[in-house]
This record gives structure tokens, C-alpha cells and sequence, in this order.
């Protein structure tokens, strides 16, 4: 991919997409994360005196149409308290061209508002694209959507090149899974077992060891073992017969389970071949804490991704709250990515002990799964045209 460091942009025309898909109530950030992350590439374009333009999509608008909730305002008015003595600008009107200036930024509104953005409409993307000299795609987050703003306009801008964090992201995951220093030490946990079954089958093959938990875990118990009412996927169970035979993978000796799916119901520890059928599994069980700390310790690499257990309730926390504090004890290299992973590291306030975390939701688990993003394919065609 061309790298935005290495090009020329000064008093060029630089429209930088951005993956600035935060959380927002009532008109208020509640997580800044992604915004932070973007900055130094916002802060960078400015610094070279380019005309800089920003786009982003914000949830998901019914029939892209404007929907005040979905506004990126608020965005802008965080970007005038973060970025100082820049004019900062918001555009709702930019499909037919803007004029901006050398030094100073424009913030565009929500992509997801204008028609044809979500299947990647040509005409929309020759639009972005007539916008600009430079298209920077420098949204992680969104690099496994093609749609207008994030592909369409890489394959009709003049010149399409990658972002810095874009470019971190993408080092910071090909460390961990093409030559990590071993051993590797994957974690596969959270609820939406249909999606994890293919990181598995990827990982697999690259970890030393893979760490199972939430409905994941469950589905491996339920080869040899009835599960009561615990999340499980019957559906998966051939495919984890088979990767069981790898032998690489750490199944959970015992559970602390629950009658019902509530803060307030007991947790009770069982050994996994004495599941009740009025019970469900809900989180690790000391044997199996003991088992994964004495793995982690031995890792050289960790890669985590989702929760072993139902971690909002205090009742089922301690395997996420043991695996999250071992891991940030580590001296391993830890890379961690996922929406549920990002709240436990949250929770449990260990953000600065792990070595890389990712901007990414569903595009870390595509990467996880073995997969060039597509919009990491297009800049890499693009770069091989003449500029
Ligand atoms: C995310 O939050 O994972 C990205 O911003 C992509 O959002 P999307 O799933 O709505 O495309």
C-alpha cells in the first residue's frame, strides 16, 4: 500500500476516512477511544498544511436517512476542544465539492446519510472521490466494509493511500499471528459462537495454545458432557471434535454455574460431568482459573479476544477479572481487540498494561479469521498503478 508518510500533501486535497463509529447518548461521547486513536493522522494532515477533509460513518441509519441521533455534531464540537488554533469546520453539504484551505479541517457528516454508502454506489464514490487529490483510508474499524466511502472511493481517487493507524493496526495483528514470539497464547470467549468458530479454526493452526470461554467453551463441554441451560451451539459440535483433536486447545475442568441468567443468581461450582439440566454454565471454575493462569504465564505472545465468563454479573467475574489481570501482568507482547474485550479492559482499568489494542470490532475478527480486508486489497491494487 502507498503510506501517507511517504507522500507530498502539502496544500493537496486530503480526505481521510475515519472510523469514528462511537458510542453517543443524548448528544454526549461516551467512549472517546476510536476518536484518540484517530488524532495523530487528523493532527499530522493539518501539521503538513493539507486541505483536510474527514468522513465517517456513525451506527447504522434506517433507509440513509438524517437522523439527529446519528449526527457526527457532537464529534465536531470534541474536535474543536481537542484541536486548537485550527479552523475546524462541519459539512452536511459536500457531495458537490467544498472549499477548504490549506491548514484547516473539515469535518463531513455522517457517510451513512447519503444514498448508495452501504452497497458501495459508484456514482457516490466518484462523488468522495472527486473531492480529493489524496484518499487516505485510515479507518481500521470499518477496513472489512465495502462500501462508498471506505472502497469505492479507493478505486476512483487520484491517488489512495493508507493512514497511520490503519498501517499500526495492521503491524501490530502481523506481529501476533504470521511471527509471534512463542509460546502464542490465543483467547477465544464471548457469546456469539457462530463467528468464533472460524477464528478458531484459523488460530488453530498458529497459537501454542488456545484458551476457550463463554459459549465456546460450552460447546466443547457438550462433546462429552450434557450442559443443562448453558449457551451452547449444537450446530459447532463436529467442528470442535475436530479441533479437540489438535490437543491445543484449553477446555474448561470445572464451571461455576447458575439457575437462572441473573445478577442475583448463586454461582456454584461444578465439575463439568456434574451439569444439572435446570443449570447453566456462567463462568470458569477455580480448577479450570488455576489451569488458564498457569498457561498464560508461560505465553510470549497473547492474543485476546471476548470474555470467559458472564463478566457483568460480580457473581460469574472472576475468570474474566483473573485472565484480564494475568494478562496485564504479563510481560508477553498482548494484543487485544473486540467490543466486549475493550469493555473488560475498561472494567478493570488495565488499558495501559496491554501492549496493543485495537480500534477494531467485527474487522479484528475478520483479521483474526485469516482474511486481507478488502479495503487493504483495493490500496494494494491501487499501489501498483502508476500515481
Ligand atoms: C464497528 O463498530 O465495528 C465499525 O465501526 C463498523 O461498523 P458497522 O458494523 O456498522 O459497519
Amino acid at each position: 500500500m502507498i503510506n501517507l508518510l511517504d507522500l507530498d500533501i502539502s496544500n493537496k486535497r486530503v480526505l481521510i476516512r475515519l472510523d469514528l463509529n462511537v458510542p453517543i447518548k443524548n448528544n454526549i461521547i461516551e467512549s472517546d477511544a476510536r476518536i484518540l486513536a484517530t488524532l495523530p493522522t487528523i493532527k499530522l494532515a493539518l501539521k503538513k498544511n493539507a486541505k483536510v477533509m474527514i468522513m465517517s460513518h456513525l451506527g447504522r441509519p434506517q433507509d440513509e436517512t438524517y437522523d439527529k441521533k446519528l449526527s457526527l455534531f457532537p464529534i465536531y464540537e470534541y474536535l474543536k476542544k481537542k484541536i486548537k488554533n485550527i479552523k475546524i469546520h462541519f459539512s452536511k453539504d459536500y457531495l458537490n465539492g467544498i472549499d477548504v484551505n490549506s491548514g484547516e479541517l473539515f469535518l463531513l457528516e455522517n457517510v451513512r446519510f447519503n444514498k448508495g454508502e452501504q452497497e458501495n454506489n459508484i456514482s457516490l464514490s466518484k462523488k468522495y472521490a472527486a473531492l480529493c487529490d489524496i484518499f487516505v483510508m485510515d479507518a481500521f474499524g470499518t477496513a472489512h466494509r465495502i462500501e462508498s466511502s471506505t472502497y469505492g472511493v479507493a478505486q476512483f481517487a487520484p491517488i489512495a493511500c493508507a493512514g497511520p493507524l490503519l498501517q499500526s493496526e495492521l503491524t501490530a495483528l502481523s506481529k501476533a499471528l504470521k511471527n509471534p514470539d512463542r509460546p502464542m497464547i490465543a483467547i477465544v470467549g464471548g457469546s456469539k459462537i457462530s463467528t468464533k468458530f472460524n477464528i478458531l479454526n484459523a488460530l488453530v493452526n498458529i497459537a501454542d495454545n488456545i484458551i476457550v470461554g463463554g459459549g465456546i467453551a460450552n460447546t466443547f463441554i457438550s462433546i462429552d458432557h450434557p450442559v443443562g441451560n448453558s449457551l451452547h451451539e449444537p450446530k459447532f459440535i463436529n467442528q470442535a471434535k475436530i479441533l479437540k483433536k489438535k490437543n491445543n486447545i484449553l477446555i474448561p475442568v470445572d464451571s461455576r454455574v447458575g439457575t437462572h441468567f441473573s445478577e442475583n443468581s448463586p454461582a456454584i461450582i461444578k465439575k463439568i460431568n456434574q451439569i444439572n439440566n435446570n443449570e447453566e454454565i456462567m463462568d470458569f471454575g477455580d480448577q479450570t482459573i488455576k489451569n488458564m493462569i498457569y498457561l498464560l504465564n508461560t505465553a510470549k505472545t497473547i492474543l485476546w479476544n471476548g470474555p470467559v465468563g458472564v463478566f457483568e454479573f460480580p457473581n460469574f467475574r472472576k475468570g474474566t477479572q483473573k485472565l484480564a489481570q494475568t494478562i496485564a501482568n504479563s510481560d508477553a507482547f498482548s494484543i487485544a481487540g473486540g467490543g466486549d474485550t475493550l469493555s473488560v479492559i475498561d472494567m478493570f482499568k488495565i488499558k495501559k498494561k496491554i501492549s496493543y489494542i485495537s480500534t477494531g470490532g467485527g474487522a479484528f475478527l475478520k483479521f483474526l479469521e485469516g482474511n486481507t480486508l478488502p479495503t487493504v486489497k483495493i490500496l494494494q491494487q491501487r499501489s501498483l498503478k502508476k500515481i
